[in-house]
C-alpha cells in the first residue's frame, strides 16, 4: 500500500489524465493475479492486496468516472454495464471471503481474474474511447485529481492483509 502510494504521487507530478491512473491501476491488479494465477496456488496476501485494490479502485470509478458518464446517450449503455461488471466482481470477492478452503478460493480468484480482465478491455477499448468524446481535457486531469484525493482518504480504513503482531513479552 505505502510503495503503491508513492507510485501514486510519482504519477501526480506528471499531470495524468483519469485513463493515464486507471490503466495505472489495471496494469497492476492484472500483475497481482498473475502471480496467483501463475502459481496455481491460493495466496492469502495477494489476495488481500488484489482485494483493498479492486474495492477501492471500483469505488472510485462509480463516484467520480461512471456518475459522470452515465448520463450522457454517448456512454449510458457502456457504463450501465460497468456497473453490472462491478457488481458481479463484487460478488465473487463475497464468495471467497466466505470460502474456507484454498482449492475452491483458488478456482474463484481465477474466475475473477478473466472476469475482470475482460472488464478492463472493455474500459481502456470503448469506454475510455467514448469518455474523450464527453469529457474535457480539463475535466480528464480534474478527475484523476479526485480520484487519487479520494483514495488517499480512504486509504487507512482498509483492511490489511497482515495486521501487524503485538511485539512479543
Ligand atoms: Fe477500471
Ligand atoms: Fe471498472
Amino acid at each position: 500500500m505505502q510503495e503503491e502510494m508513492s507510485k501514486t504521487k510519482e504519477m501526480m507530478r506528471g499531470n495524468p489524465t483519469i485513463y493515464d491512473i486507471l490503466k495505472q491501476e489495471h496494469n497492476d491488479v492484472k500483475k497481482l493475479f498473475k502471480q496467483i494465477v501463475d502459481e496455481q496456488r491460493y495466496q492469502d496476501s495477494i489476495y488481500m492486496k488484489i482485494k483493498n485494490a479492486l474495492t477501492l479502485h471500483m469505488a472510485g470509478e462509480e463516484k467520480l468516472f461512471y456518475s459522470r458518464l452515465e448520463n450522457n446517450a454517448e456512454t449510458r449503455q457502456l457504463v450501465l454495464e460497468a456497473y453490472e461488471e462491478h457488481d458481479v466482481g463484487k460478488k465473487v470477492i463475497n464468495d471467497i471471503d466466505s470460502s474456507s478452503s484454498d482449492d475452491v478460493k483458488l478456482a474463484k480468484v481465477k474466475v475473477l481474474s478473466e472476469a475482470i480482465k475482460e472488464h478492463i478491455n472493455e474500459e481502456e477499448g470503448d469506454l475510455f474511447k467514448k469518455a474523450k468524446k464527453v469529457l474535457s481535457s480539463e475535466d480528464e486531469h480534474e478527475i484523476a485529481r479526485q480520484f487519487v484525493n479520494e483514495k488517499m482518504q480512504k486509504m487507512p480504513n482498509m483492511s490489511m492483509p497482515n495486521p501487524p503482531s503485538p511485539p512479543p513479552m
